[in-house]
Formats: C-alpha cells, sequence, structure tokens
C-alpha cells in the first residue's frame, strides 16, 4: 500500500513539472500516460505483495495445520506458555498460558510485537538460523514483576518452525531473595546486641576497669543484650520448627479458654509493669479446637504480648471468643464444623492501614525503634501465622484509626455446633 502511495506520487511529481516546463497539448497527453502508467504499476505491486502475503498465510496455516488436533490440544492446556513462529519470525500458535503473558492479539503477528525483550528476539533469531536451541533468562517490570525463562528451539522436522517455552521462575527467584534477606536480618538482628557486648567487655577491660558503679552499669546492660541474642534465638528456632512441621495437620483436643487462660496469667508480670488489665471473656459450652496446645500457648502469648506492648499504658486488653461458621475460612481450607474465633483486643493507637498486610512477614516493625525498646525481635506474628497455618485456621487484623487493634484467630472446632457469630473483618492476611 505505501508503495503504491509513492508510485503514484513521483508520477504525479513527474507530469506536473513537465507541465511546468512544456506547457503544449502533446506534453498533456504524455503527462496523463505517465500518471496512468504510475497508477497502473501501484496496483499491480499491491497486487503482488497482497499475494506474497497470502501464500506466506497459507504456508503458516498449512505448518499448523501439521498439528494433528490431540497434540494442539495438550498445547493449549499446557501451563507453560508456548508459542510457535514461522520462518518470518511470526506466530502462528499461541496457547492460553502464553496470552495471559503477552496478551490475545498475537496471531500472525511478529515476534516482537508481542514479545519486546531484545535478548529473546536475538535469541529466537540466532535459533532460527542455526538450529541452535537456546535458553534465556529475562523478567518484566510492569504491571507486576514477573521471571521467566525462555527456551527455543527449532523443529527437526519441520525447520521452519522455531518453538518459544516460557517458564514462570517468579516464585522461585522470591523465595531466593526471602532467603537472602532473612539471613541478612537475622545477621543484622544479632550483630547489634552482640556489637553493644562487646563494647562494655573492651570498656570494662580499658579506662572502667576500677569503676565499680560504671561496672554494674555495663553488666546489666549486657544482659539485657545478651536476652535479647536469647530470644532472637528461641524464636528463630521456634519458627524453623513450626515451618518444618507445618504440613503435619495437628490431632490434638484443646480447651481454648484455658489455653488463653494460662497465655494471660504468663503475662500478668508483664502487665502489671504497664499498669495493663488483662481481662478473659466467658464462653460456656464453647466447643474444643483441633490443636497443639503448647503452640496455641505461644501463639496467644505472642498476641496478648503485643497487646500489652503497644496498647495504652493503664490501658486494657480484651479476649473475647465467639462461633464463626465454616465458611469464614479461606476456600479450600474449609472444615465442616464451626471454627472458634478468639479475639485480642487492645486500646492502643492502632495499626496503618498499608502496614497490615506486612505485619506477619520476619522482622517487619512498624516502629522498630518502639518495638527495639521493648525487646522485640519481629518475629512473634510471624510465628502467629506458621501456628495459624499448621492448624488450618485463620488470622484476622482490623485496625480502625483511634479505636486500637483487634488480632482474631479462627480455629477448627472438635465438633459442629449451630450458634454463630461473625467477627467484624477488615483484613485479611
Ligand atoms: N497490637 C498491636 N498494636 C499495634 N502494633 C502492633 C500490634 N501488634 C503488632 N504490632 C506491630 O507489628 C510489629 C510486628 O509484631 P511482632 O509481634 O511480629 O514483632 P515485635 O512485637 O516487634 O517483636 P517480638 O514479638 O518478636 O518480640 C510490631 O513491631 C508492631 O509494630
Ligand atoms: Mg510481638
Amino acid at each position: 500500500m505505501r508503495n503504491g502511495f509513492w508510485c503514484i506520487a513521483l508520477g504525479a511529481v513527474a507530469a506536473l513539472a513537465a507541465l511546468h516546463a512544456l506547457p503544449s497539448i502533446g506534453l498533456w497527453i504524455l503527462a496523463g500516460v505517465v500518471v496512468a502508467a504510475a497508477f497502473l504499476f501501484s496496483l499491480l505491486s499491491n497486487r503482488a505483495g497482497h499475494s506474497s502475503d497470502t501464500v506466506a498465510a497459507a504456508q503458516s496455516d498449512r505448518m499448523v495445520g501439521l498439528l494433528p488436533p490431540l497434540a494442539r490440544e495438550v498445547l493449549e492446556r499446557l501451563p507453560d506458555p508456548l508459542m510457535l513462529l514461522d520462518t518470518a519470525g511470526r506466530v502462528i500458535f499461541a496457547n492460553k498460558a502464553m496470552m495471559a503473558v503477552v496478551g490475545t492479539d498475537t496471531h500472525r503477528k511478529h515476534v516482537s510485537a508481542v514479545l519486546r525483550t531484545p535478548a529473546v528476539l536475538q535469541a529466537i533469531d540466532r535459533t532460527a538460523a542455526s538450529g541452535e536451541p537456546a535458553s534465556i533468562d529475562f523478567s518484566f517490570r510492569v504491571p507486576v514483576e514477573r521471571h521467566f525463562q525462555a527456551y527455543v528451539t527449532r523443529m527437526e522436522q519441520t525447520p521452519g518452525l522455531t518453538a518459544v517455552l516460557l517458564h514462570d521462575v517468579t516464585a522461585a527467584k522470591k523465595a531466593e531473595q526471602a532467603r537472602a534477606d532473612f539471613v541478612a536480618n537475622a545477621s543484622h538482628e544479632l550483630r547489634t546486641p552482640l556489637a553493644a557486648v562487646t563494647g562494655f567487655i573492651d570498656t570494662l577491660k580499658g579506662h572502667a576497669r576500677d569503676d565499680e558503679g560504671a561496672r554494674e552499669k555495663f553488666l546489666d546492660i549486657m544482659g539485657v543484650e545478651a536476652d535479647r541474642m536469647r530470644r532472637l534465638i528461641d524464636d528463630l528456632l521456634s519458627l524453623t520448627r513450626i515451618e518444618q512441621n507445618e504440613h503435619v495437620p495437628p490431632s490434638g483436643e484443646v480447651d481454648i479458654v484455658e489455653v488463653v487462660r494460662d497465655a494471660s496469667a504468663a503475662l500478668q508480670g508483664l502487665a502489671r509493669l504497664d499498669d495493663v488489665t488483662i481481662s478473659v471473656g466467658e464462653a460456656p459450652g464453647l466447643p474444643a479446637v483441633v490443636g497443639e496446645r503448647d503452640e496455641l500457648i505461644q501463639l496467644f502469648q505472642n498476641l496478648i504480648h503485643n497487646a500489652i506492648k503497644y496498647g495504652k499504658a493503664g490501658g486494657r486488653v480484651c479476649i473475647v471468643f465467639s462461633l464463626a461458621p465454616s465458611s469464614a475460612a479461606p476456600a479450600g481450607r474449609r472444615s465442616r464444623g464451626s471454627l472458634v474465633a478468639i479475639s485480642v483486643k487492645d486500646d492502643g493507637e492502632g495499626i496503618p492501614r498499608e502496614a497490615i498486610p506486612r505485619l506477619t512477614e520476619r522482622f517487619y516493625r512498624v516502629d522498630v525503634k518502639r518495638s527495639r525498646e521493648r525487646g522485640g525481635t519481629g518475629l512473634g506474628l510471624a510465628i502467629v501465622k506458621h501456628i495459624v497455618n499448621r492448624h488450618n485456621g485463620r488470622l484476622q487484623i482490623e485496625s480502625p484509626p483511634g479505636e486500637g487493634s483487634t488480632f482474631t484467630v479462627l480455629l477448627p472446632a472438635v465438633s459442629p455446633a449451630d450458634t454463630i457469630a461473625t467477627p467484624v473483618v477488615t483484613e485479611v492476611l
């Protein structure tokens, strides 16, 4: 089409130039012939272009037609994105998974119009020319970051066909990153108290050697820092232990009211230091839950401890029980019976909305300084999440501005019950 336009334009320009130079009747005719010839030529060349496109398209269709229906269906249903390209690099087949990555409008488009990663395009060119298979790692940054491995291979029986298979490695990359972050965070958390302890040892060996008062003070601080390291190691070990067992569901029956009473009794001393009152609600007739007692005590100690730490000094921590229908559990995790809901509510400043989805990440703290001052390691809620997962339960966090925070744990009840009282939910982890 574009060629045709240029032919007509050139013809018209030549004719006008001739008219301008020699305005006689013979030359008028000559100009007319030139324009007509240009027009005819453009028509013919357009038709030739169309017919070569049609031939290529027919060839491509023939290649796809080589696929038996069964093979085509298998490729279509592959979970990994796959496309086939013809000799000109046009997409002649893309399965559903590929369309989910590059869009649905792929048919007969050149591969560079659907996959705009230069490294992959170069690999496709090289493989199509040489027949050498290639494997390339590449990433998309938008709309969400995704990482792929592309395998490019030319068909042996039909060398005009090149296959591009993508393998999504985003989850593996993220896990790798999380592991690296975890090691970096754990080392950092240990290094800080260790630096304080070694600093005080140097001071006590040096200029504070004979200072009785300073020695007492520094030894106290060293004790606090050593305690922090011990807590961190304990938390890391319990996180690892719970993670290792996460796939083994607990089988015991636990009186959850008693568990919560024991957990809060263990924290009465800390609560008194902050002048905080802990109130555990009544729950007559509440069914037992399926669970492991020690883990559930740890779970509620972590939640109640947070409520004391981040609640108001001189305030109140309330724990209430209710029954929820099993439909309150996430799809795929539904138990046949009801769920027991245990809510731990404080009257503190609450949690910014954007921080709520990150609370159960290891070492995540809204206010790092405040958490450290209270001896926090930032692992408490990560442990809570893993215990809840292992118990096939659910954790809900509600924190309307200025109204404190409520952490609700839903656990499968041992026997079905009829009473239904669903707690208000704003955020689900
Ligand atoms: N009840 C709460 N009110 C306000 N903020 C909270 C509450 N519970 C948790 N948080 C926030 O979530 C962060 C993570 O809590 P998490 O229990 O995991 O760690 P931590 O309390 O800092 O340390 P650790 O529990 O290991 O001693 C806390 O640092 C705090 O910022
Ligand atoms: Mg905590």
